[in-house]
């Protein structure tokens, strides 16, 4: 066997937080927190989103934009009041395919939101005569001064379409909207999906204040009641995936360095699904000795961790497609590795929700509430839900037993139609 013990056995160690190293995150977390909130230097910018909780009886029938990841959606919502929805009718697209790539530096915004104006105008073909608000779910940072306008900061997720950063997103929507004839959509609102995800839960558990997106990215928002901060009370986007107290590995910095934004992200980077595959293939390649740099991406994390056998023959399957045939026992311990990614990942997670718990609830105890989650990494890999619950437990102790993370899906349509009623409201 090609694999050396002692060295996986110091990669996992490097990887693994312990109790009080999650403690010591959580609490760094707040302290963060706070700092941005009084206008001070910190690792996470504290993003106001300019709303706040919604009613439930908010009514009508909105556009709802998903830009965020891989797959765009154009979706068109009906808002019933009494807290029903009904998604009338979705278009979806990727931004990748074989044939183009509208994310990287190749495209151009105005491509980009072109192609969007043609999926709005495949959603509504017939209907483009009548006046439709539109909410924008865009999941990247963005520095905002009111419900409609918000500029892009920076690009994450790998993400590099030039003509973006610094301008007003939703202009640039309504622009492409203008040029390709759809003038009867009114670009209305733009919220961040960790935002939309806590709308939506919002809209059904009331005592939501803390909603997640864990996913190709990794971000949280929370409601935020004080407004003796310099902002008025509303939802904050923390942009937590770019706290940076965390003690790095080695890997951690070697992917940083090779990223589209090194220094950028950190959290992001040892947490959210479009890296940790990378963290995968950087310690296979050095675990097995490999010329090449393997693929791993977190859905083959998710194959490997599925094979709960002693023997892992499908783990092995999964992990040959990508390093070649492997050897007696190698299997096992690449999964091992695989596990400690995926599970430092779920930790840190919930040093985070703690952290919020704690600004939250200040000296007062952690009230009884929901934590919304979305996202592939959450609702799919193996490990991932339990080793959340259980760092909770780690964190908080008893008072974790007032917390409920659950998983809600499909948040960003549901919260950019919420959004979109708000802020059309005033029109
Ligand atoms: C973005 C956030 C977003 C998160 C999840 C991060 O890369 O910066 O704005 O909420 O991904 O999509």
């Amino acid at each position: 066997m090609r694999i050396n013990e002692a060295q996986l056995k110091s990669i996992i160690d490097e990887l693994t937080l312990d109790k009080e190293q999650l403690k010591e995150v959580a609490s760094a977390l707040r302290f963060d927190m706070e700092l941005a909130l009084q206008g001070r230097e910190s690792s996470m910018p504290m993003l106001c989103s300019y709303i706040g909780m919604p009613t439930g009886q908010e009514k009508g029938e909105f556009l709802a934009l998903d830009f965020g990841g891989t797959n765009l959606r154009a979706e068109l919502v009906s808002l019933k009041g009494d807290c029903q929805y009904e998604i009338v009718k979705m278009v979806a697209k990727p931004l990748v395919t074989e044939e183009y790539n509208l994310i990287n530096g190749s495209a151009s915004a105005e491509k980009v939101f072109d192609f969007i104006a043609d999926m709005f105008g495949e959603l509504l073909e017939g209907a483009e005569n009548k006046t439709y608000y539109l909410g924008h779910t865009f999941s990247f940072p963005s520095q905002q001064t009111d419900i409609y306008n918000a500029r892009l900061l920076v690009w994450t997720k790998e993400f590099a379409i030039p003509g973006v950063e610094g301008e007003v997103v939703n202009d640039l929507l309504q622009a492409a909207f203008d040029r390709k004839g759809l003038s009867n959509i009114k670009v209305v609102a733009v919220i961040n999906d960790t935002v939309a995800e806590l709308l939506t839960a919002g809209y059904q558990y009331p005592d939501t204040q803390i909603g997640c997106i864990y996913a190709t990215g990794s971000n949280n928002c929370y409601m935020e009641r004080t407004a003796d901060v310099g902002r008025p009370a509303a939802i904050i986007n923390m942009e937590s995936g770019s706290f940076n107290k965390l003690t790095p590995s080695q890997w951690d910095n070697k992917l940083d360095e090779a990223s589209e934004k090194p220094g950028r992200q950190r959290l992001e980077k040892m947490v959210s699904g479009r890296y940790m595959g990378e963290l995968l293939s950087l310690t296979v390649q050095h675990l097995l000795n490999l010329q090449e740099k393997p693929e791993f991406t977190a859905i083959d994390m998710s194959g490997i961790m599925a094979d709960t056998t002693a023997v892992a023959s499908d783990a092995a399957k999964v992990i040959s497609v990508k390093v070649g045939a492997l050897e007696p026992g190698e299997a096992a311990y690449i999964r091992d590795l695989t596990e400690a990614i995926a599970i430092r990942s779920a930790r840190i997670v919930a040093a985070c929700f703690a952290g919020i718990l704690w600004h939250v609830s200040g000296s007062g105890k952690i009230a009884q509430q929901h934590i919304a989650i979305d996202g592939s990494v959450y609702e799919h890999m193996p490990h991932i839900k339990e080793n959340v619950q259980k760092a909770l437990y780690e964190i908080l102790d008893e008072e974790a037993g007032a917390v409920t993370p659950m998983l809600l899906k499909d948040g960003s349509g549901l919260g950019a139609a919420i959004a979109a009623a708000v802020a059309s409201k005033n029109i």
